[in-house]
């Protein structure tokens, strides 16, 4: 029966960094490695689920699979754009994506150049949107499930993004541990949902953590029935 828990189901995950082109050969990006995100999309499929996966940089192998749809993109208004699009279809979104925050304000349309005798050089960045708070704000019947990458005060942190992204869930990881987070294949993480006790989990392999997302996603769909 497991392996039809989610038949019917549709949920859509990111995975992997966005990047910011400084010009033609340098960008702005992040240590994402899409291991996160690959293990709920792997979580989903063996419970029988549709998967959409809106991947950016990754270091994993998407696999094969007639239930999953990749969507490949580059930056964070690309990362917006695809996933916006399949969110109405969608019945759960796991934002397991590293998003770059800011971008250059201007993308130079040559490689720029280093003057002679220059010391510094200043790039401006301006803001990117936030997609999780753009479609958490947007869900209907949507389960919204967000993640959190903090270095310091992981639940103050991460609760305020579970109320300002209008997540259901925020999945916290401090990502200052040996162990967790970016890159590695293991996680200690702990779960933020509105008006609960936030919940500490063990240190798991990130297949584990993906299996035990997806499990809340199909108890919430259980009880709901
Ligand atoms: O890919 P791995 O190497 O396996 O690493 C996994 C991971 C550490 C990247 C992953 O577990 C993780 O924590 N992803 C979120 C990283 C992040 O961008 O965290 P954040 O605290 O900056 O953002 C909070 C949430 O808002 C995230 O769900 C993020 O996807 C989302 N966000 C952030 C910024 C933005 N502009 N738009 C967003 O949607």
């Amino acid at each position: 029966a497991n392996q039809n828990r989610l038949a019917g189901k549709t949920i859509l995950v990111t995975a992997g960094g966005t990047r910011e082109a400084i010009d033609p050969v340098r960008f702005i990006g992040n240590r994402s490695s899409g291991k996160m995100g690959l293990a709920v999309v792997q979580a989903a499929l063996a419970a029988g689920a549709k998967v959409i996966a809106v991947i950016g940089q990754v270091q994993v192998e998407f696999p094969n699979h007639p239930n999953l749809m990749v969507k490949k993109v580059t930056t964070t208004a690309e990362m917006l754009a695809t996933t916006a699009a399949s969110f109405e279809k969608a019945d759960a979104l796991v934002m397991a994506a590293a998003v770059a925050d800011f971008r250059p304000a201007v993308v130079a349309d040559q490689k720029i150049k280093k003057q002679i005798s220059q010391d510094e050089l200043t790039i401006s960045l301006v803001k990117n949107p936030d997609i999780l708070a753009t479609l958490g704000a947007k869900k209907n019947h949507q389960i919204v499930m967000g993640f959190a990458a903090e270095t310091n005060d992981l639940l103050q942190n991460a609760q305020v993004k579970l109320a300002k992204k209008h997540a259901d869930y925020i999945v916290a990881n401090d990502v200052s541990q040996v162990g967790s987070g970016f890159g590695v294949a293991t996680d200690q993480v702990t779960i933020l949902q509105p008006n609960r006790a936030p919940e500490k989990w063990p240190l798991l392999s990130k297949q584990e953590v993906g299996e035990r997302l997806i499990n809340i996603l199909a108890k919430r769909w259980q009880q709901s029935k």
